[in-house]
């Protein structure tokens, strides 16, 4: 089982030359290389995948009921407006963090509804690719409150090989 998924919604893979006076310079593939290495410091295993289209990330997040501990999700522009992935979300147990590059709550008013806040731990806007980091730290602390501490998990499985 991964521990988190982490999933990148539509337009997302156009990040670096999407409007980088909102979203920033780095690419999604930027983002993803810091995520990953974060999520080694922290003794967890990431699955990372993006999609432009709503229901192949309904089907991922009911996918994760059975291979994912967590869930960290930028949905988007489908986070104001999809009652699919907000229900889809609603069904997993685990913890699940909703991060956004840009601060929301002070762009257009269509942007300041969430479809997927209600159905979440928390959020972490506005941050940029921090938001995404911010977001698995809160992830990992979230999991060891559970105890599911990844870095113990981590040393045992060295100890075993
Ligand atoms: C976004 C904010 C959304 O409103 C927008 O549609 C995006 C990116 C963000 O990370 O700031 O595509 O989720």
């Amino acid at each position: 089982m991964n521990d988190v998924l982490v999933i990148f919604g539509p337009n997302l893979n156009m990040l670096g030359t999407r409007e980088p006076e909102i979203y920033g310079s780095e690419s999604m593939a930027d983002i993803m290389a810091a995520l990953t290495s974060r999520a080694e410091d922290l003794g967890r295993r990431i699955d990372m995948i993006q999609s432009n289209e709503e229901g192949v990330l309904v089907t991922a997040i009911q996918k994760a009921r059975d291979d994912a501990a967590a869930i960290l999700f930028n949905l988007a522009a489908y986070t104001h407006t999809s009652v699919a992935l907000r229900d889809a979300l609603a069904m997993f147990d685990g913890p699940k963090v909703e991060v956004h590059l840009s601060n929301n709550d002070r762009r257009e008013a269509f942007r300041q509804i969430s479809m997927t806040a209600g159905v979440s731990d928390g959020v972490i806007q506005g941050f940029g690719i921090d938001s995404f980091l911010l977001g698995l730290d809160a992830v990992h602390r979230l999991l060891i409150r559970r105890g599911d501490n990844g870095v113990v998990r981590k040393i045992m499985k060295g100890d075993i090989g």
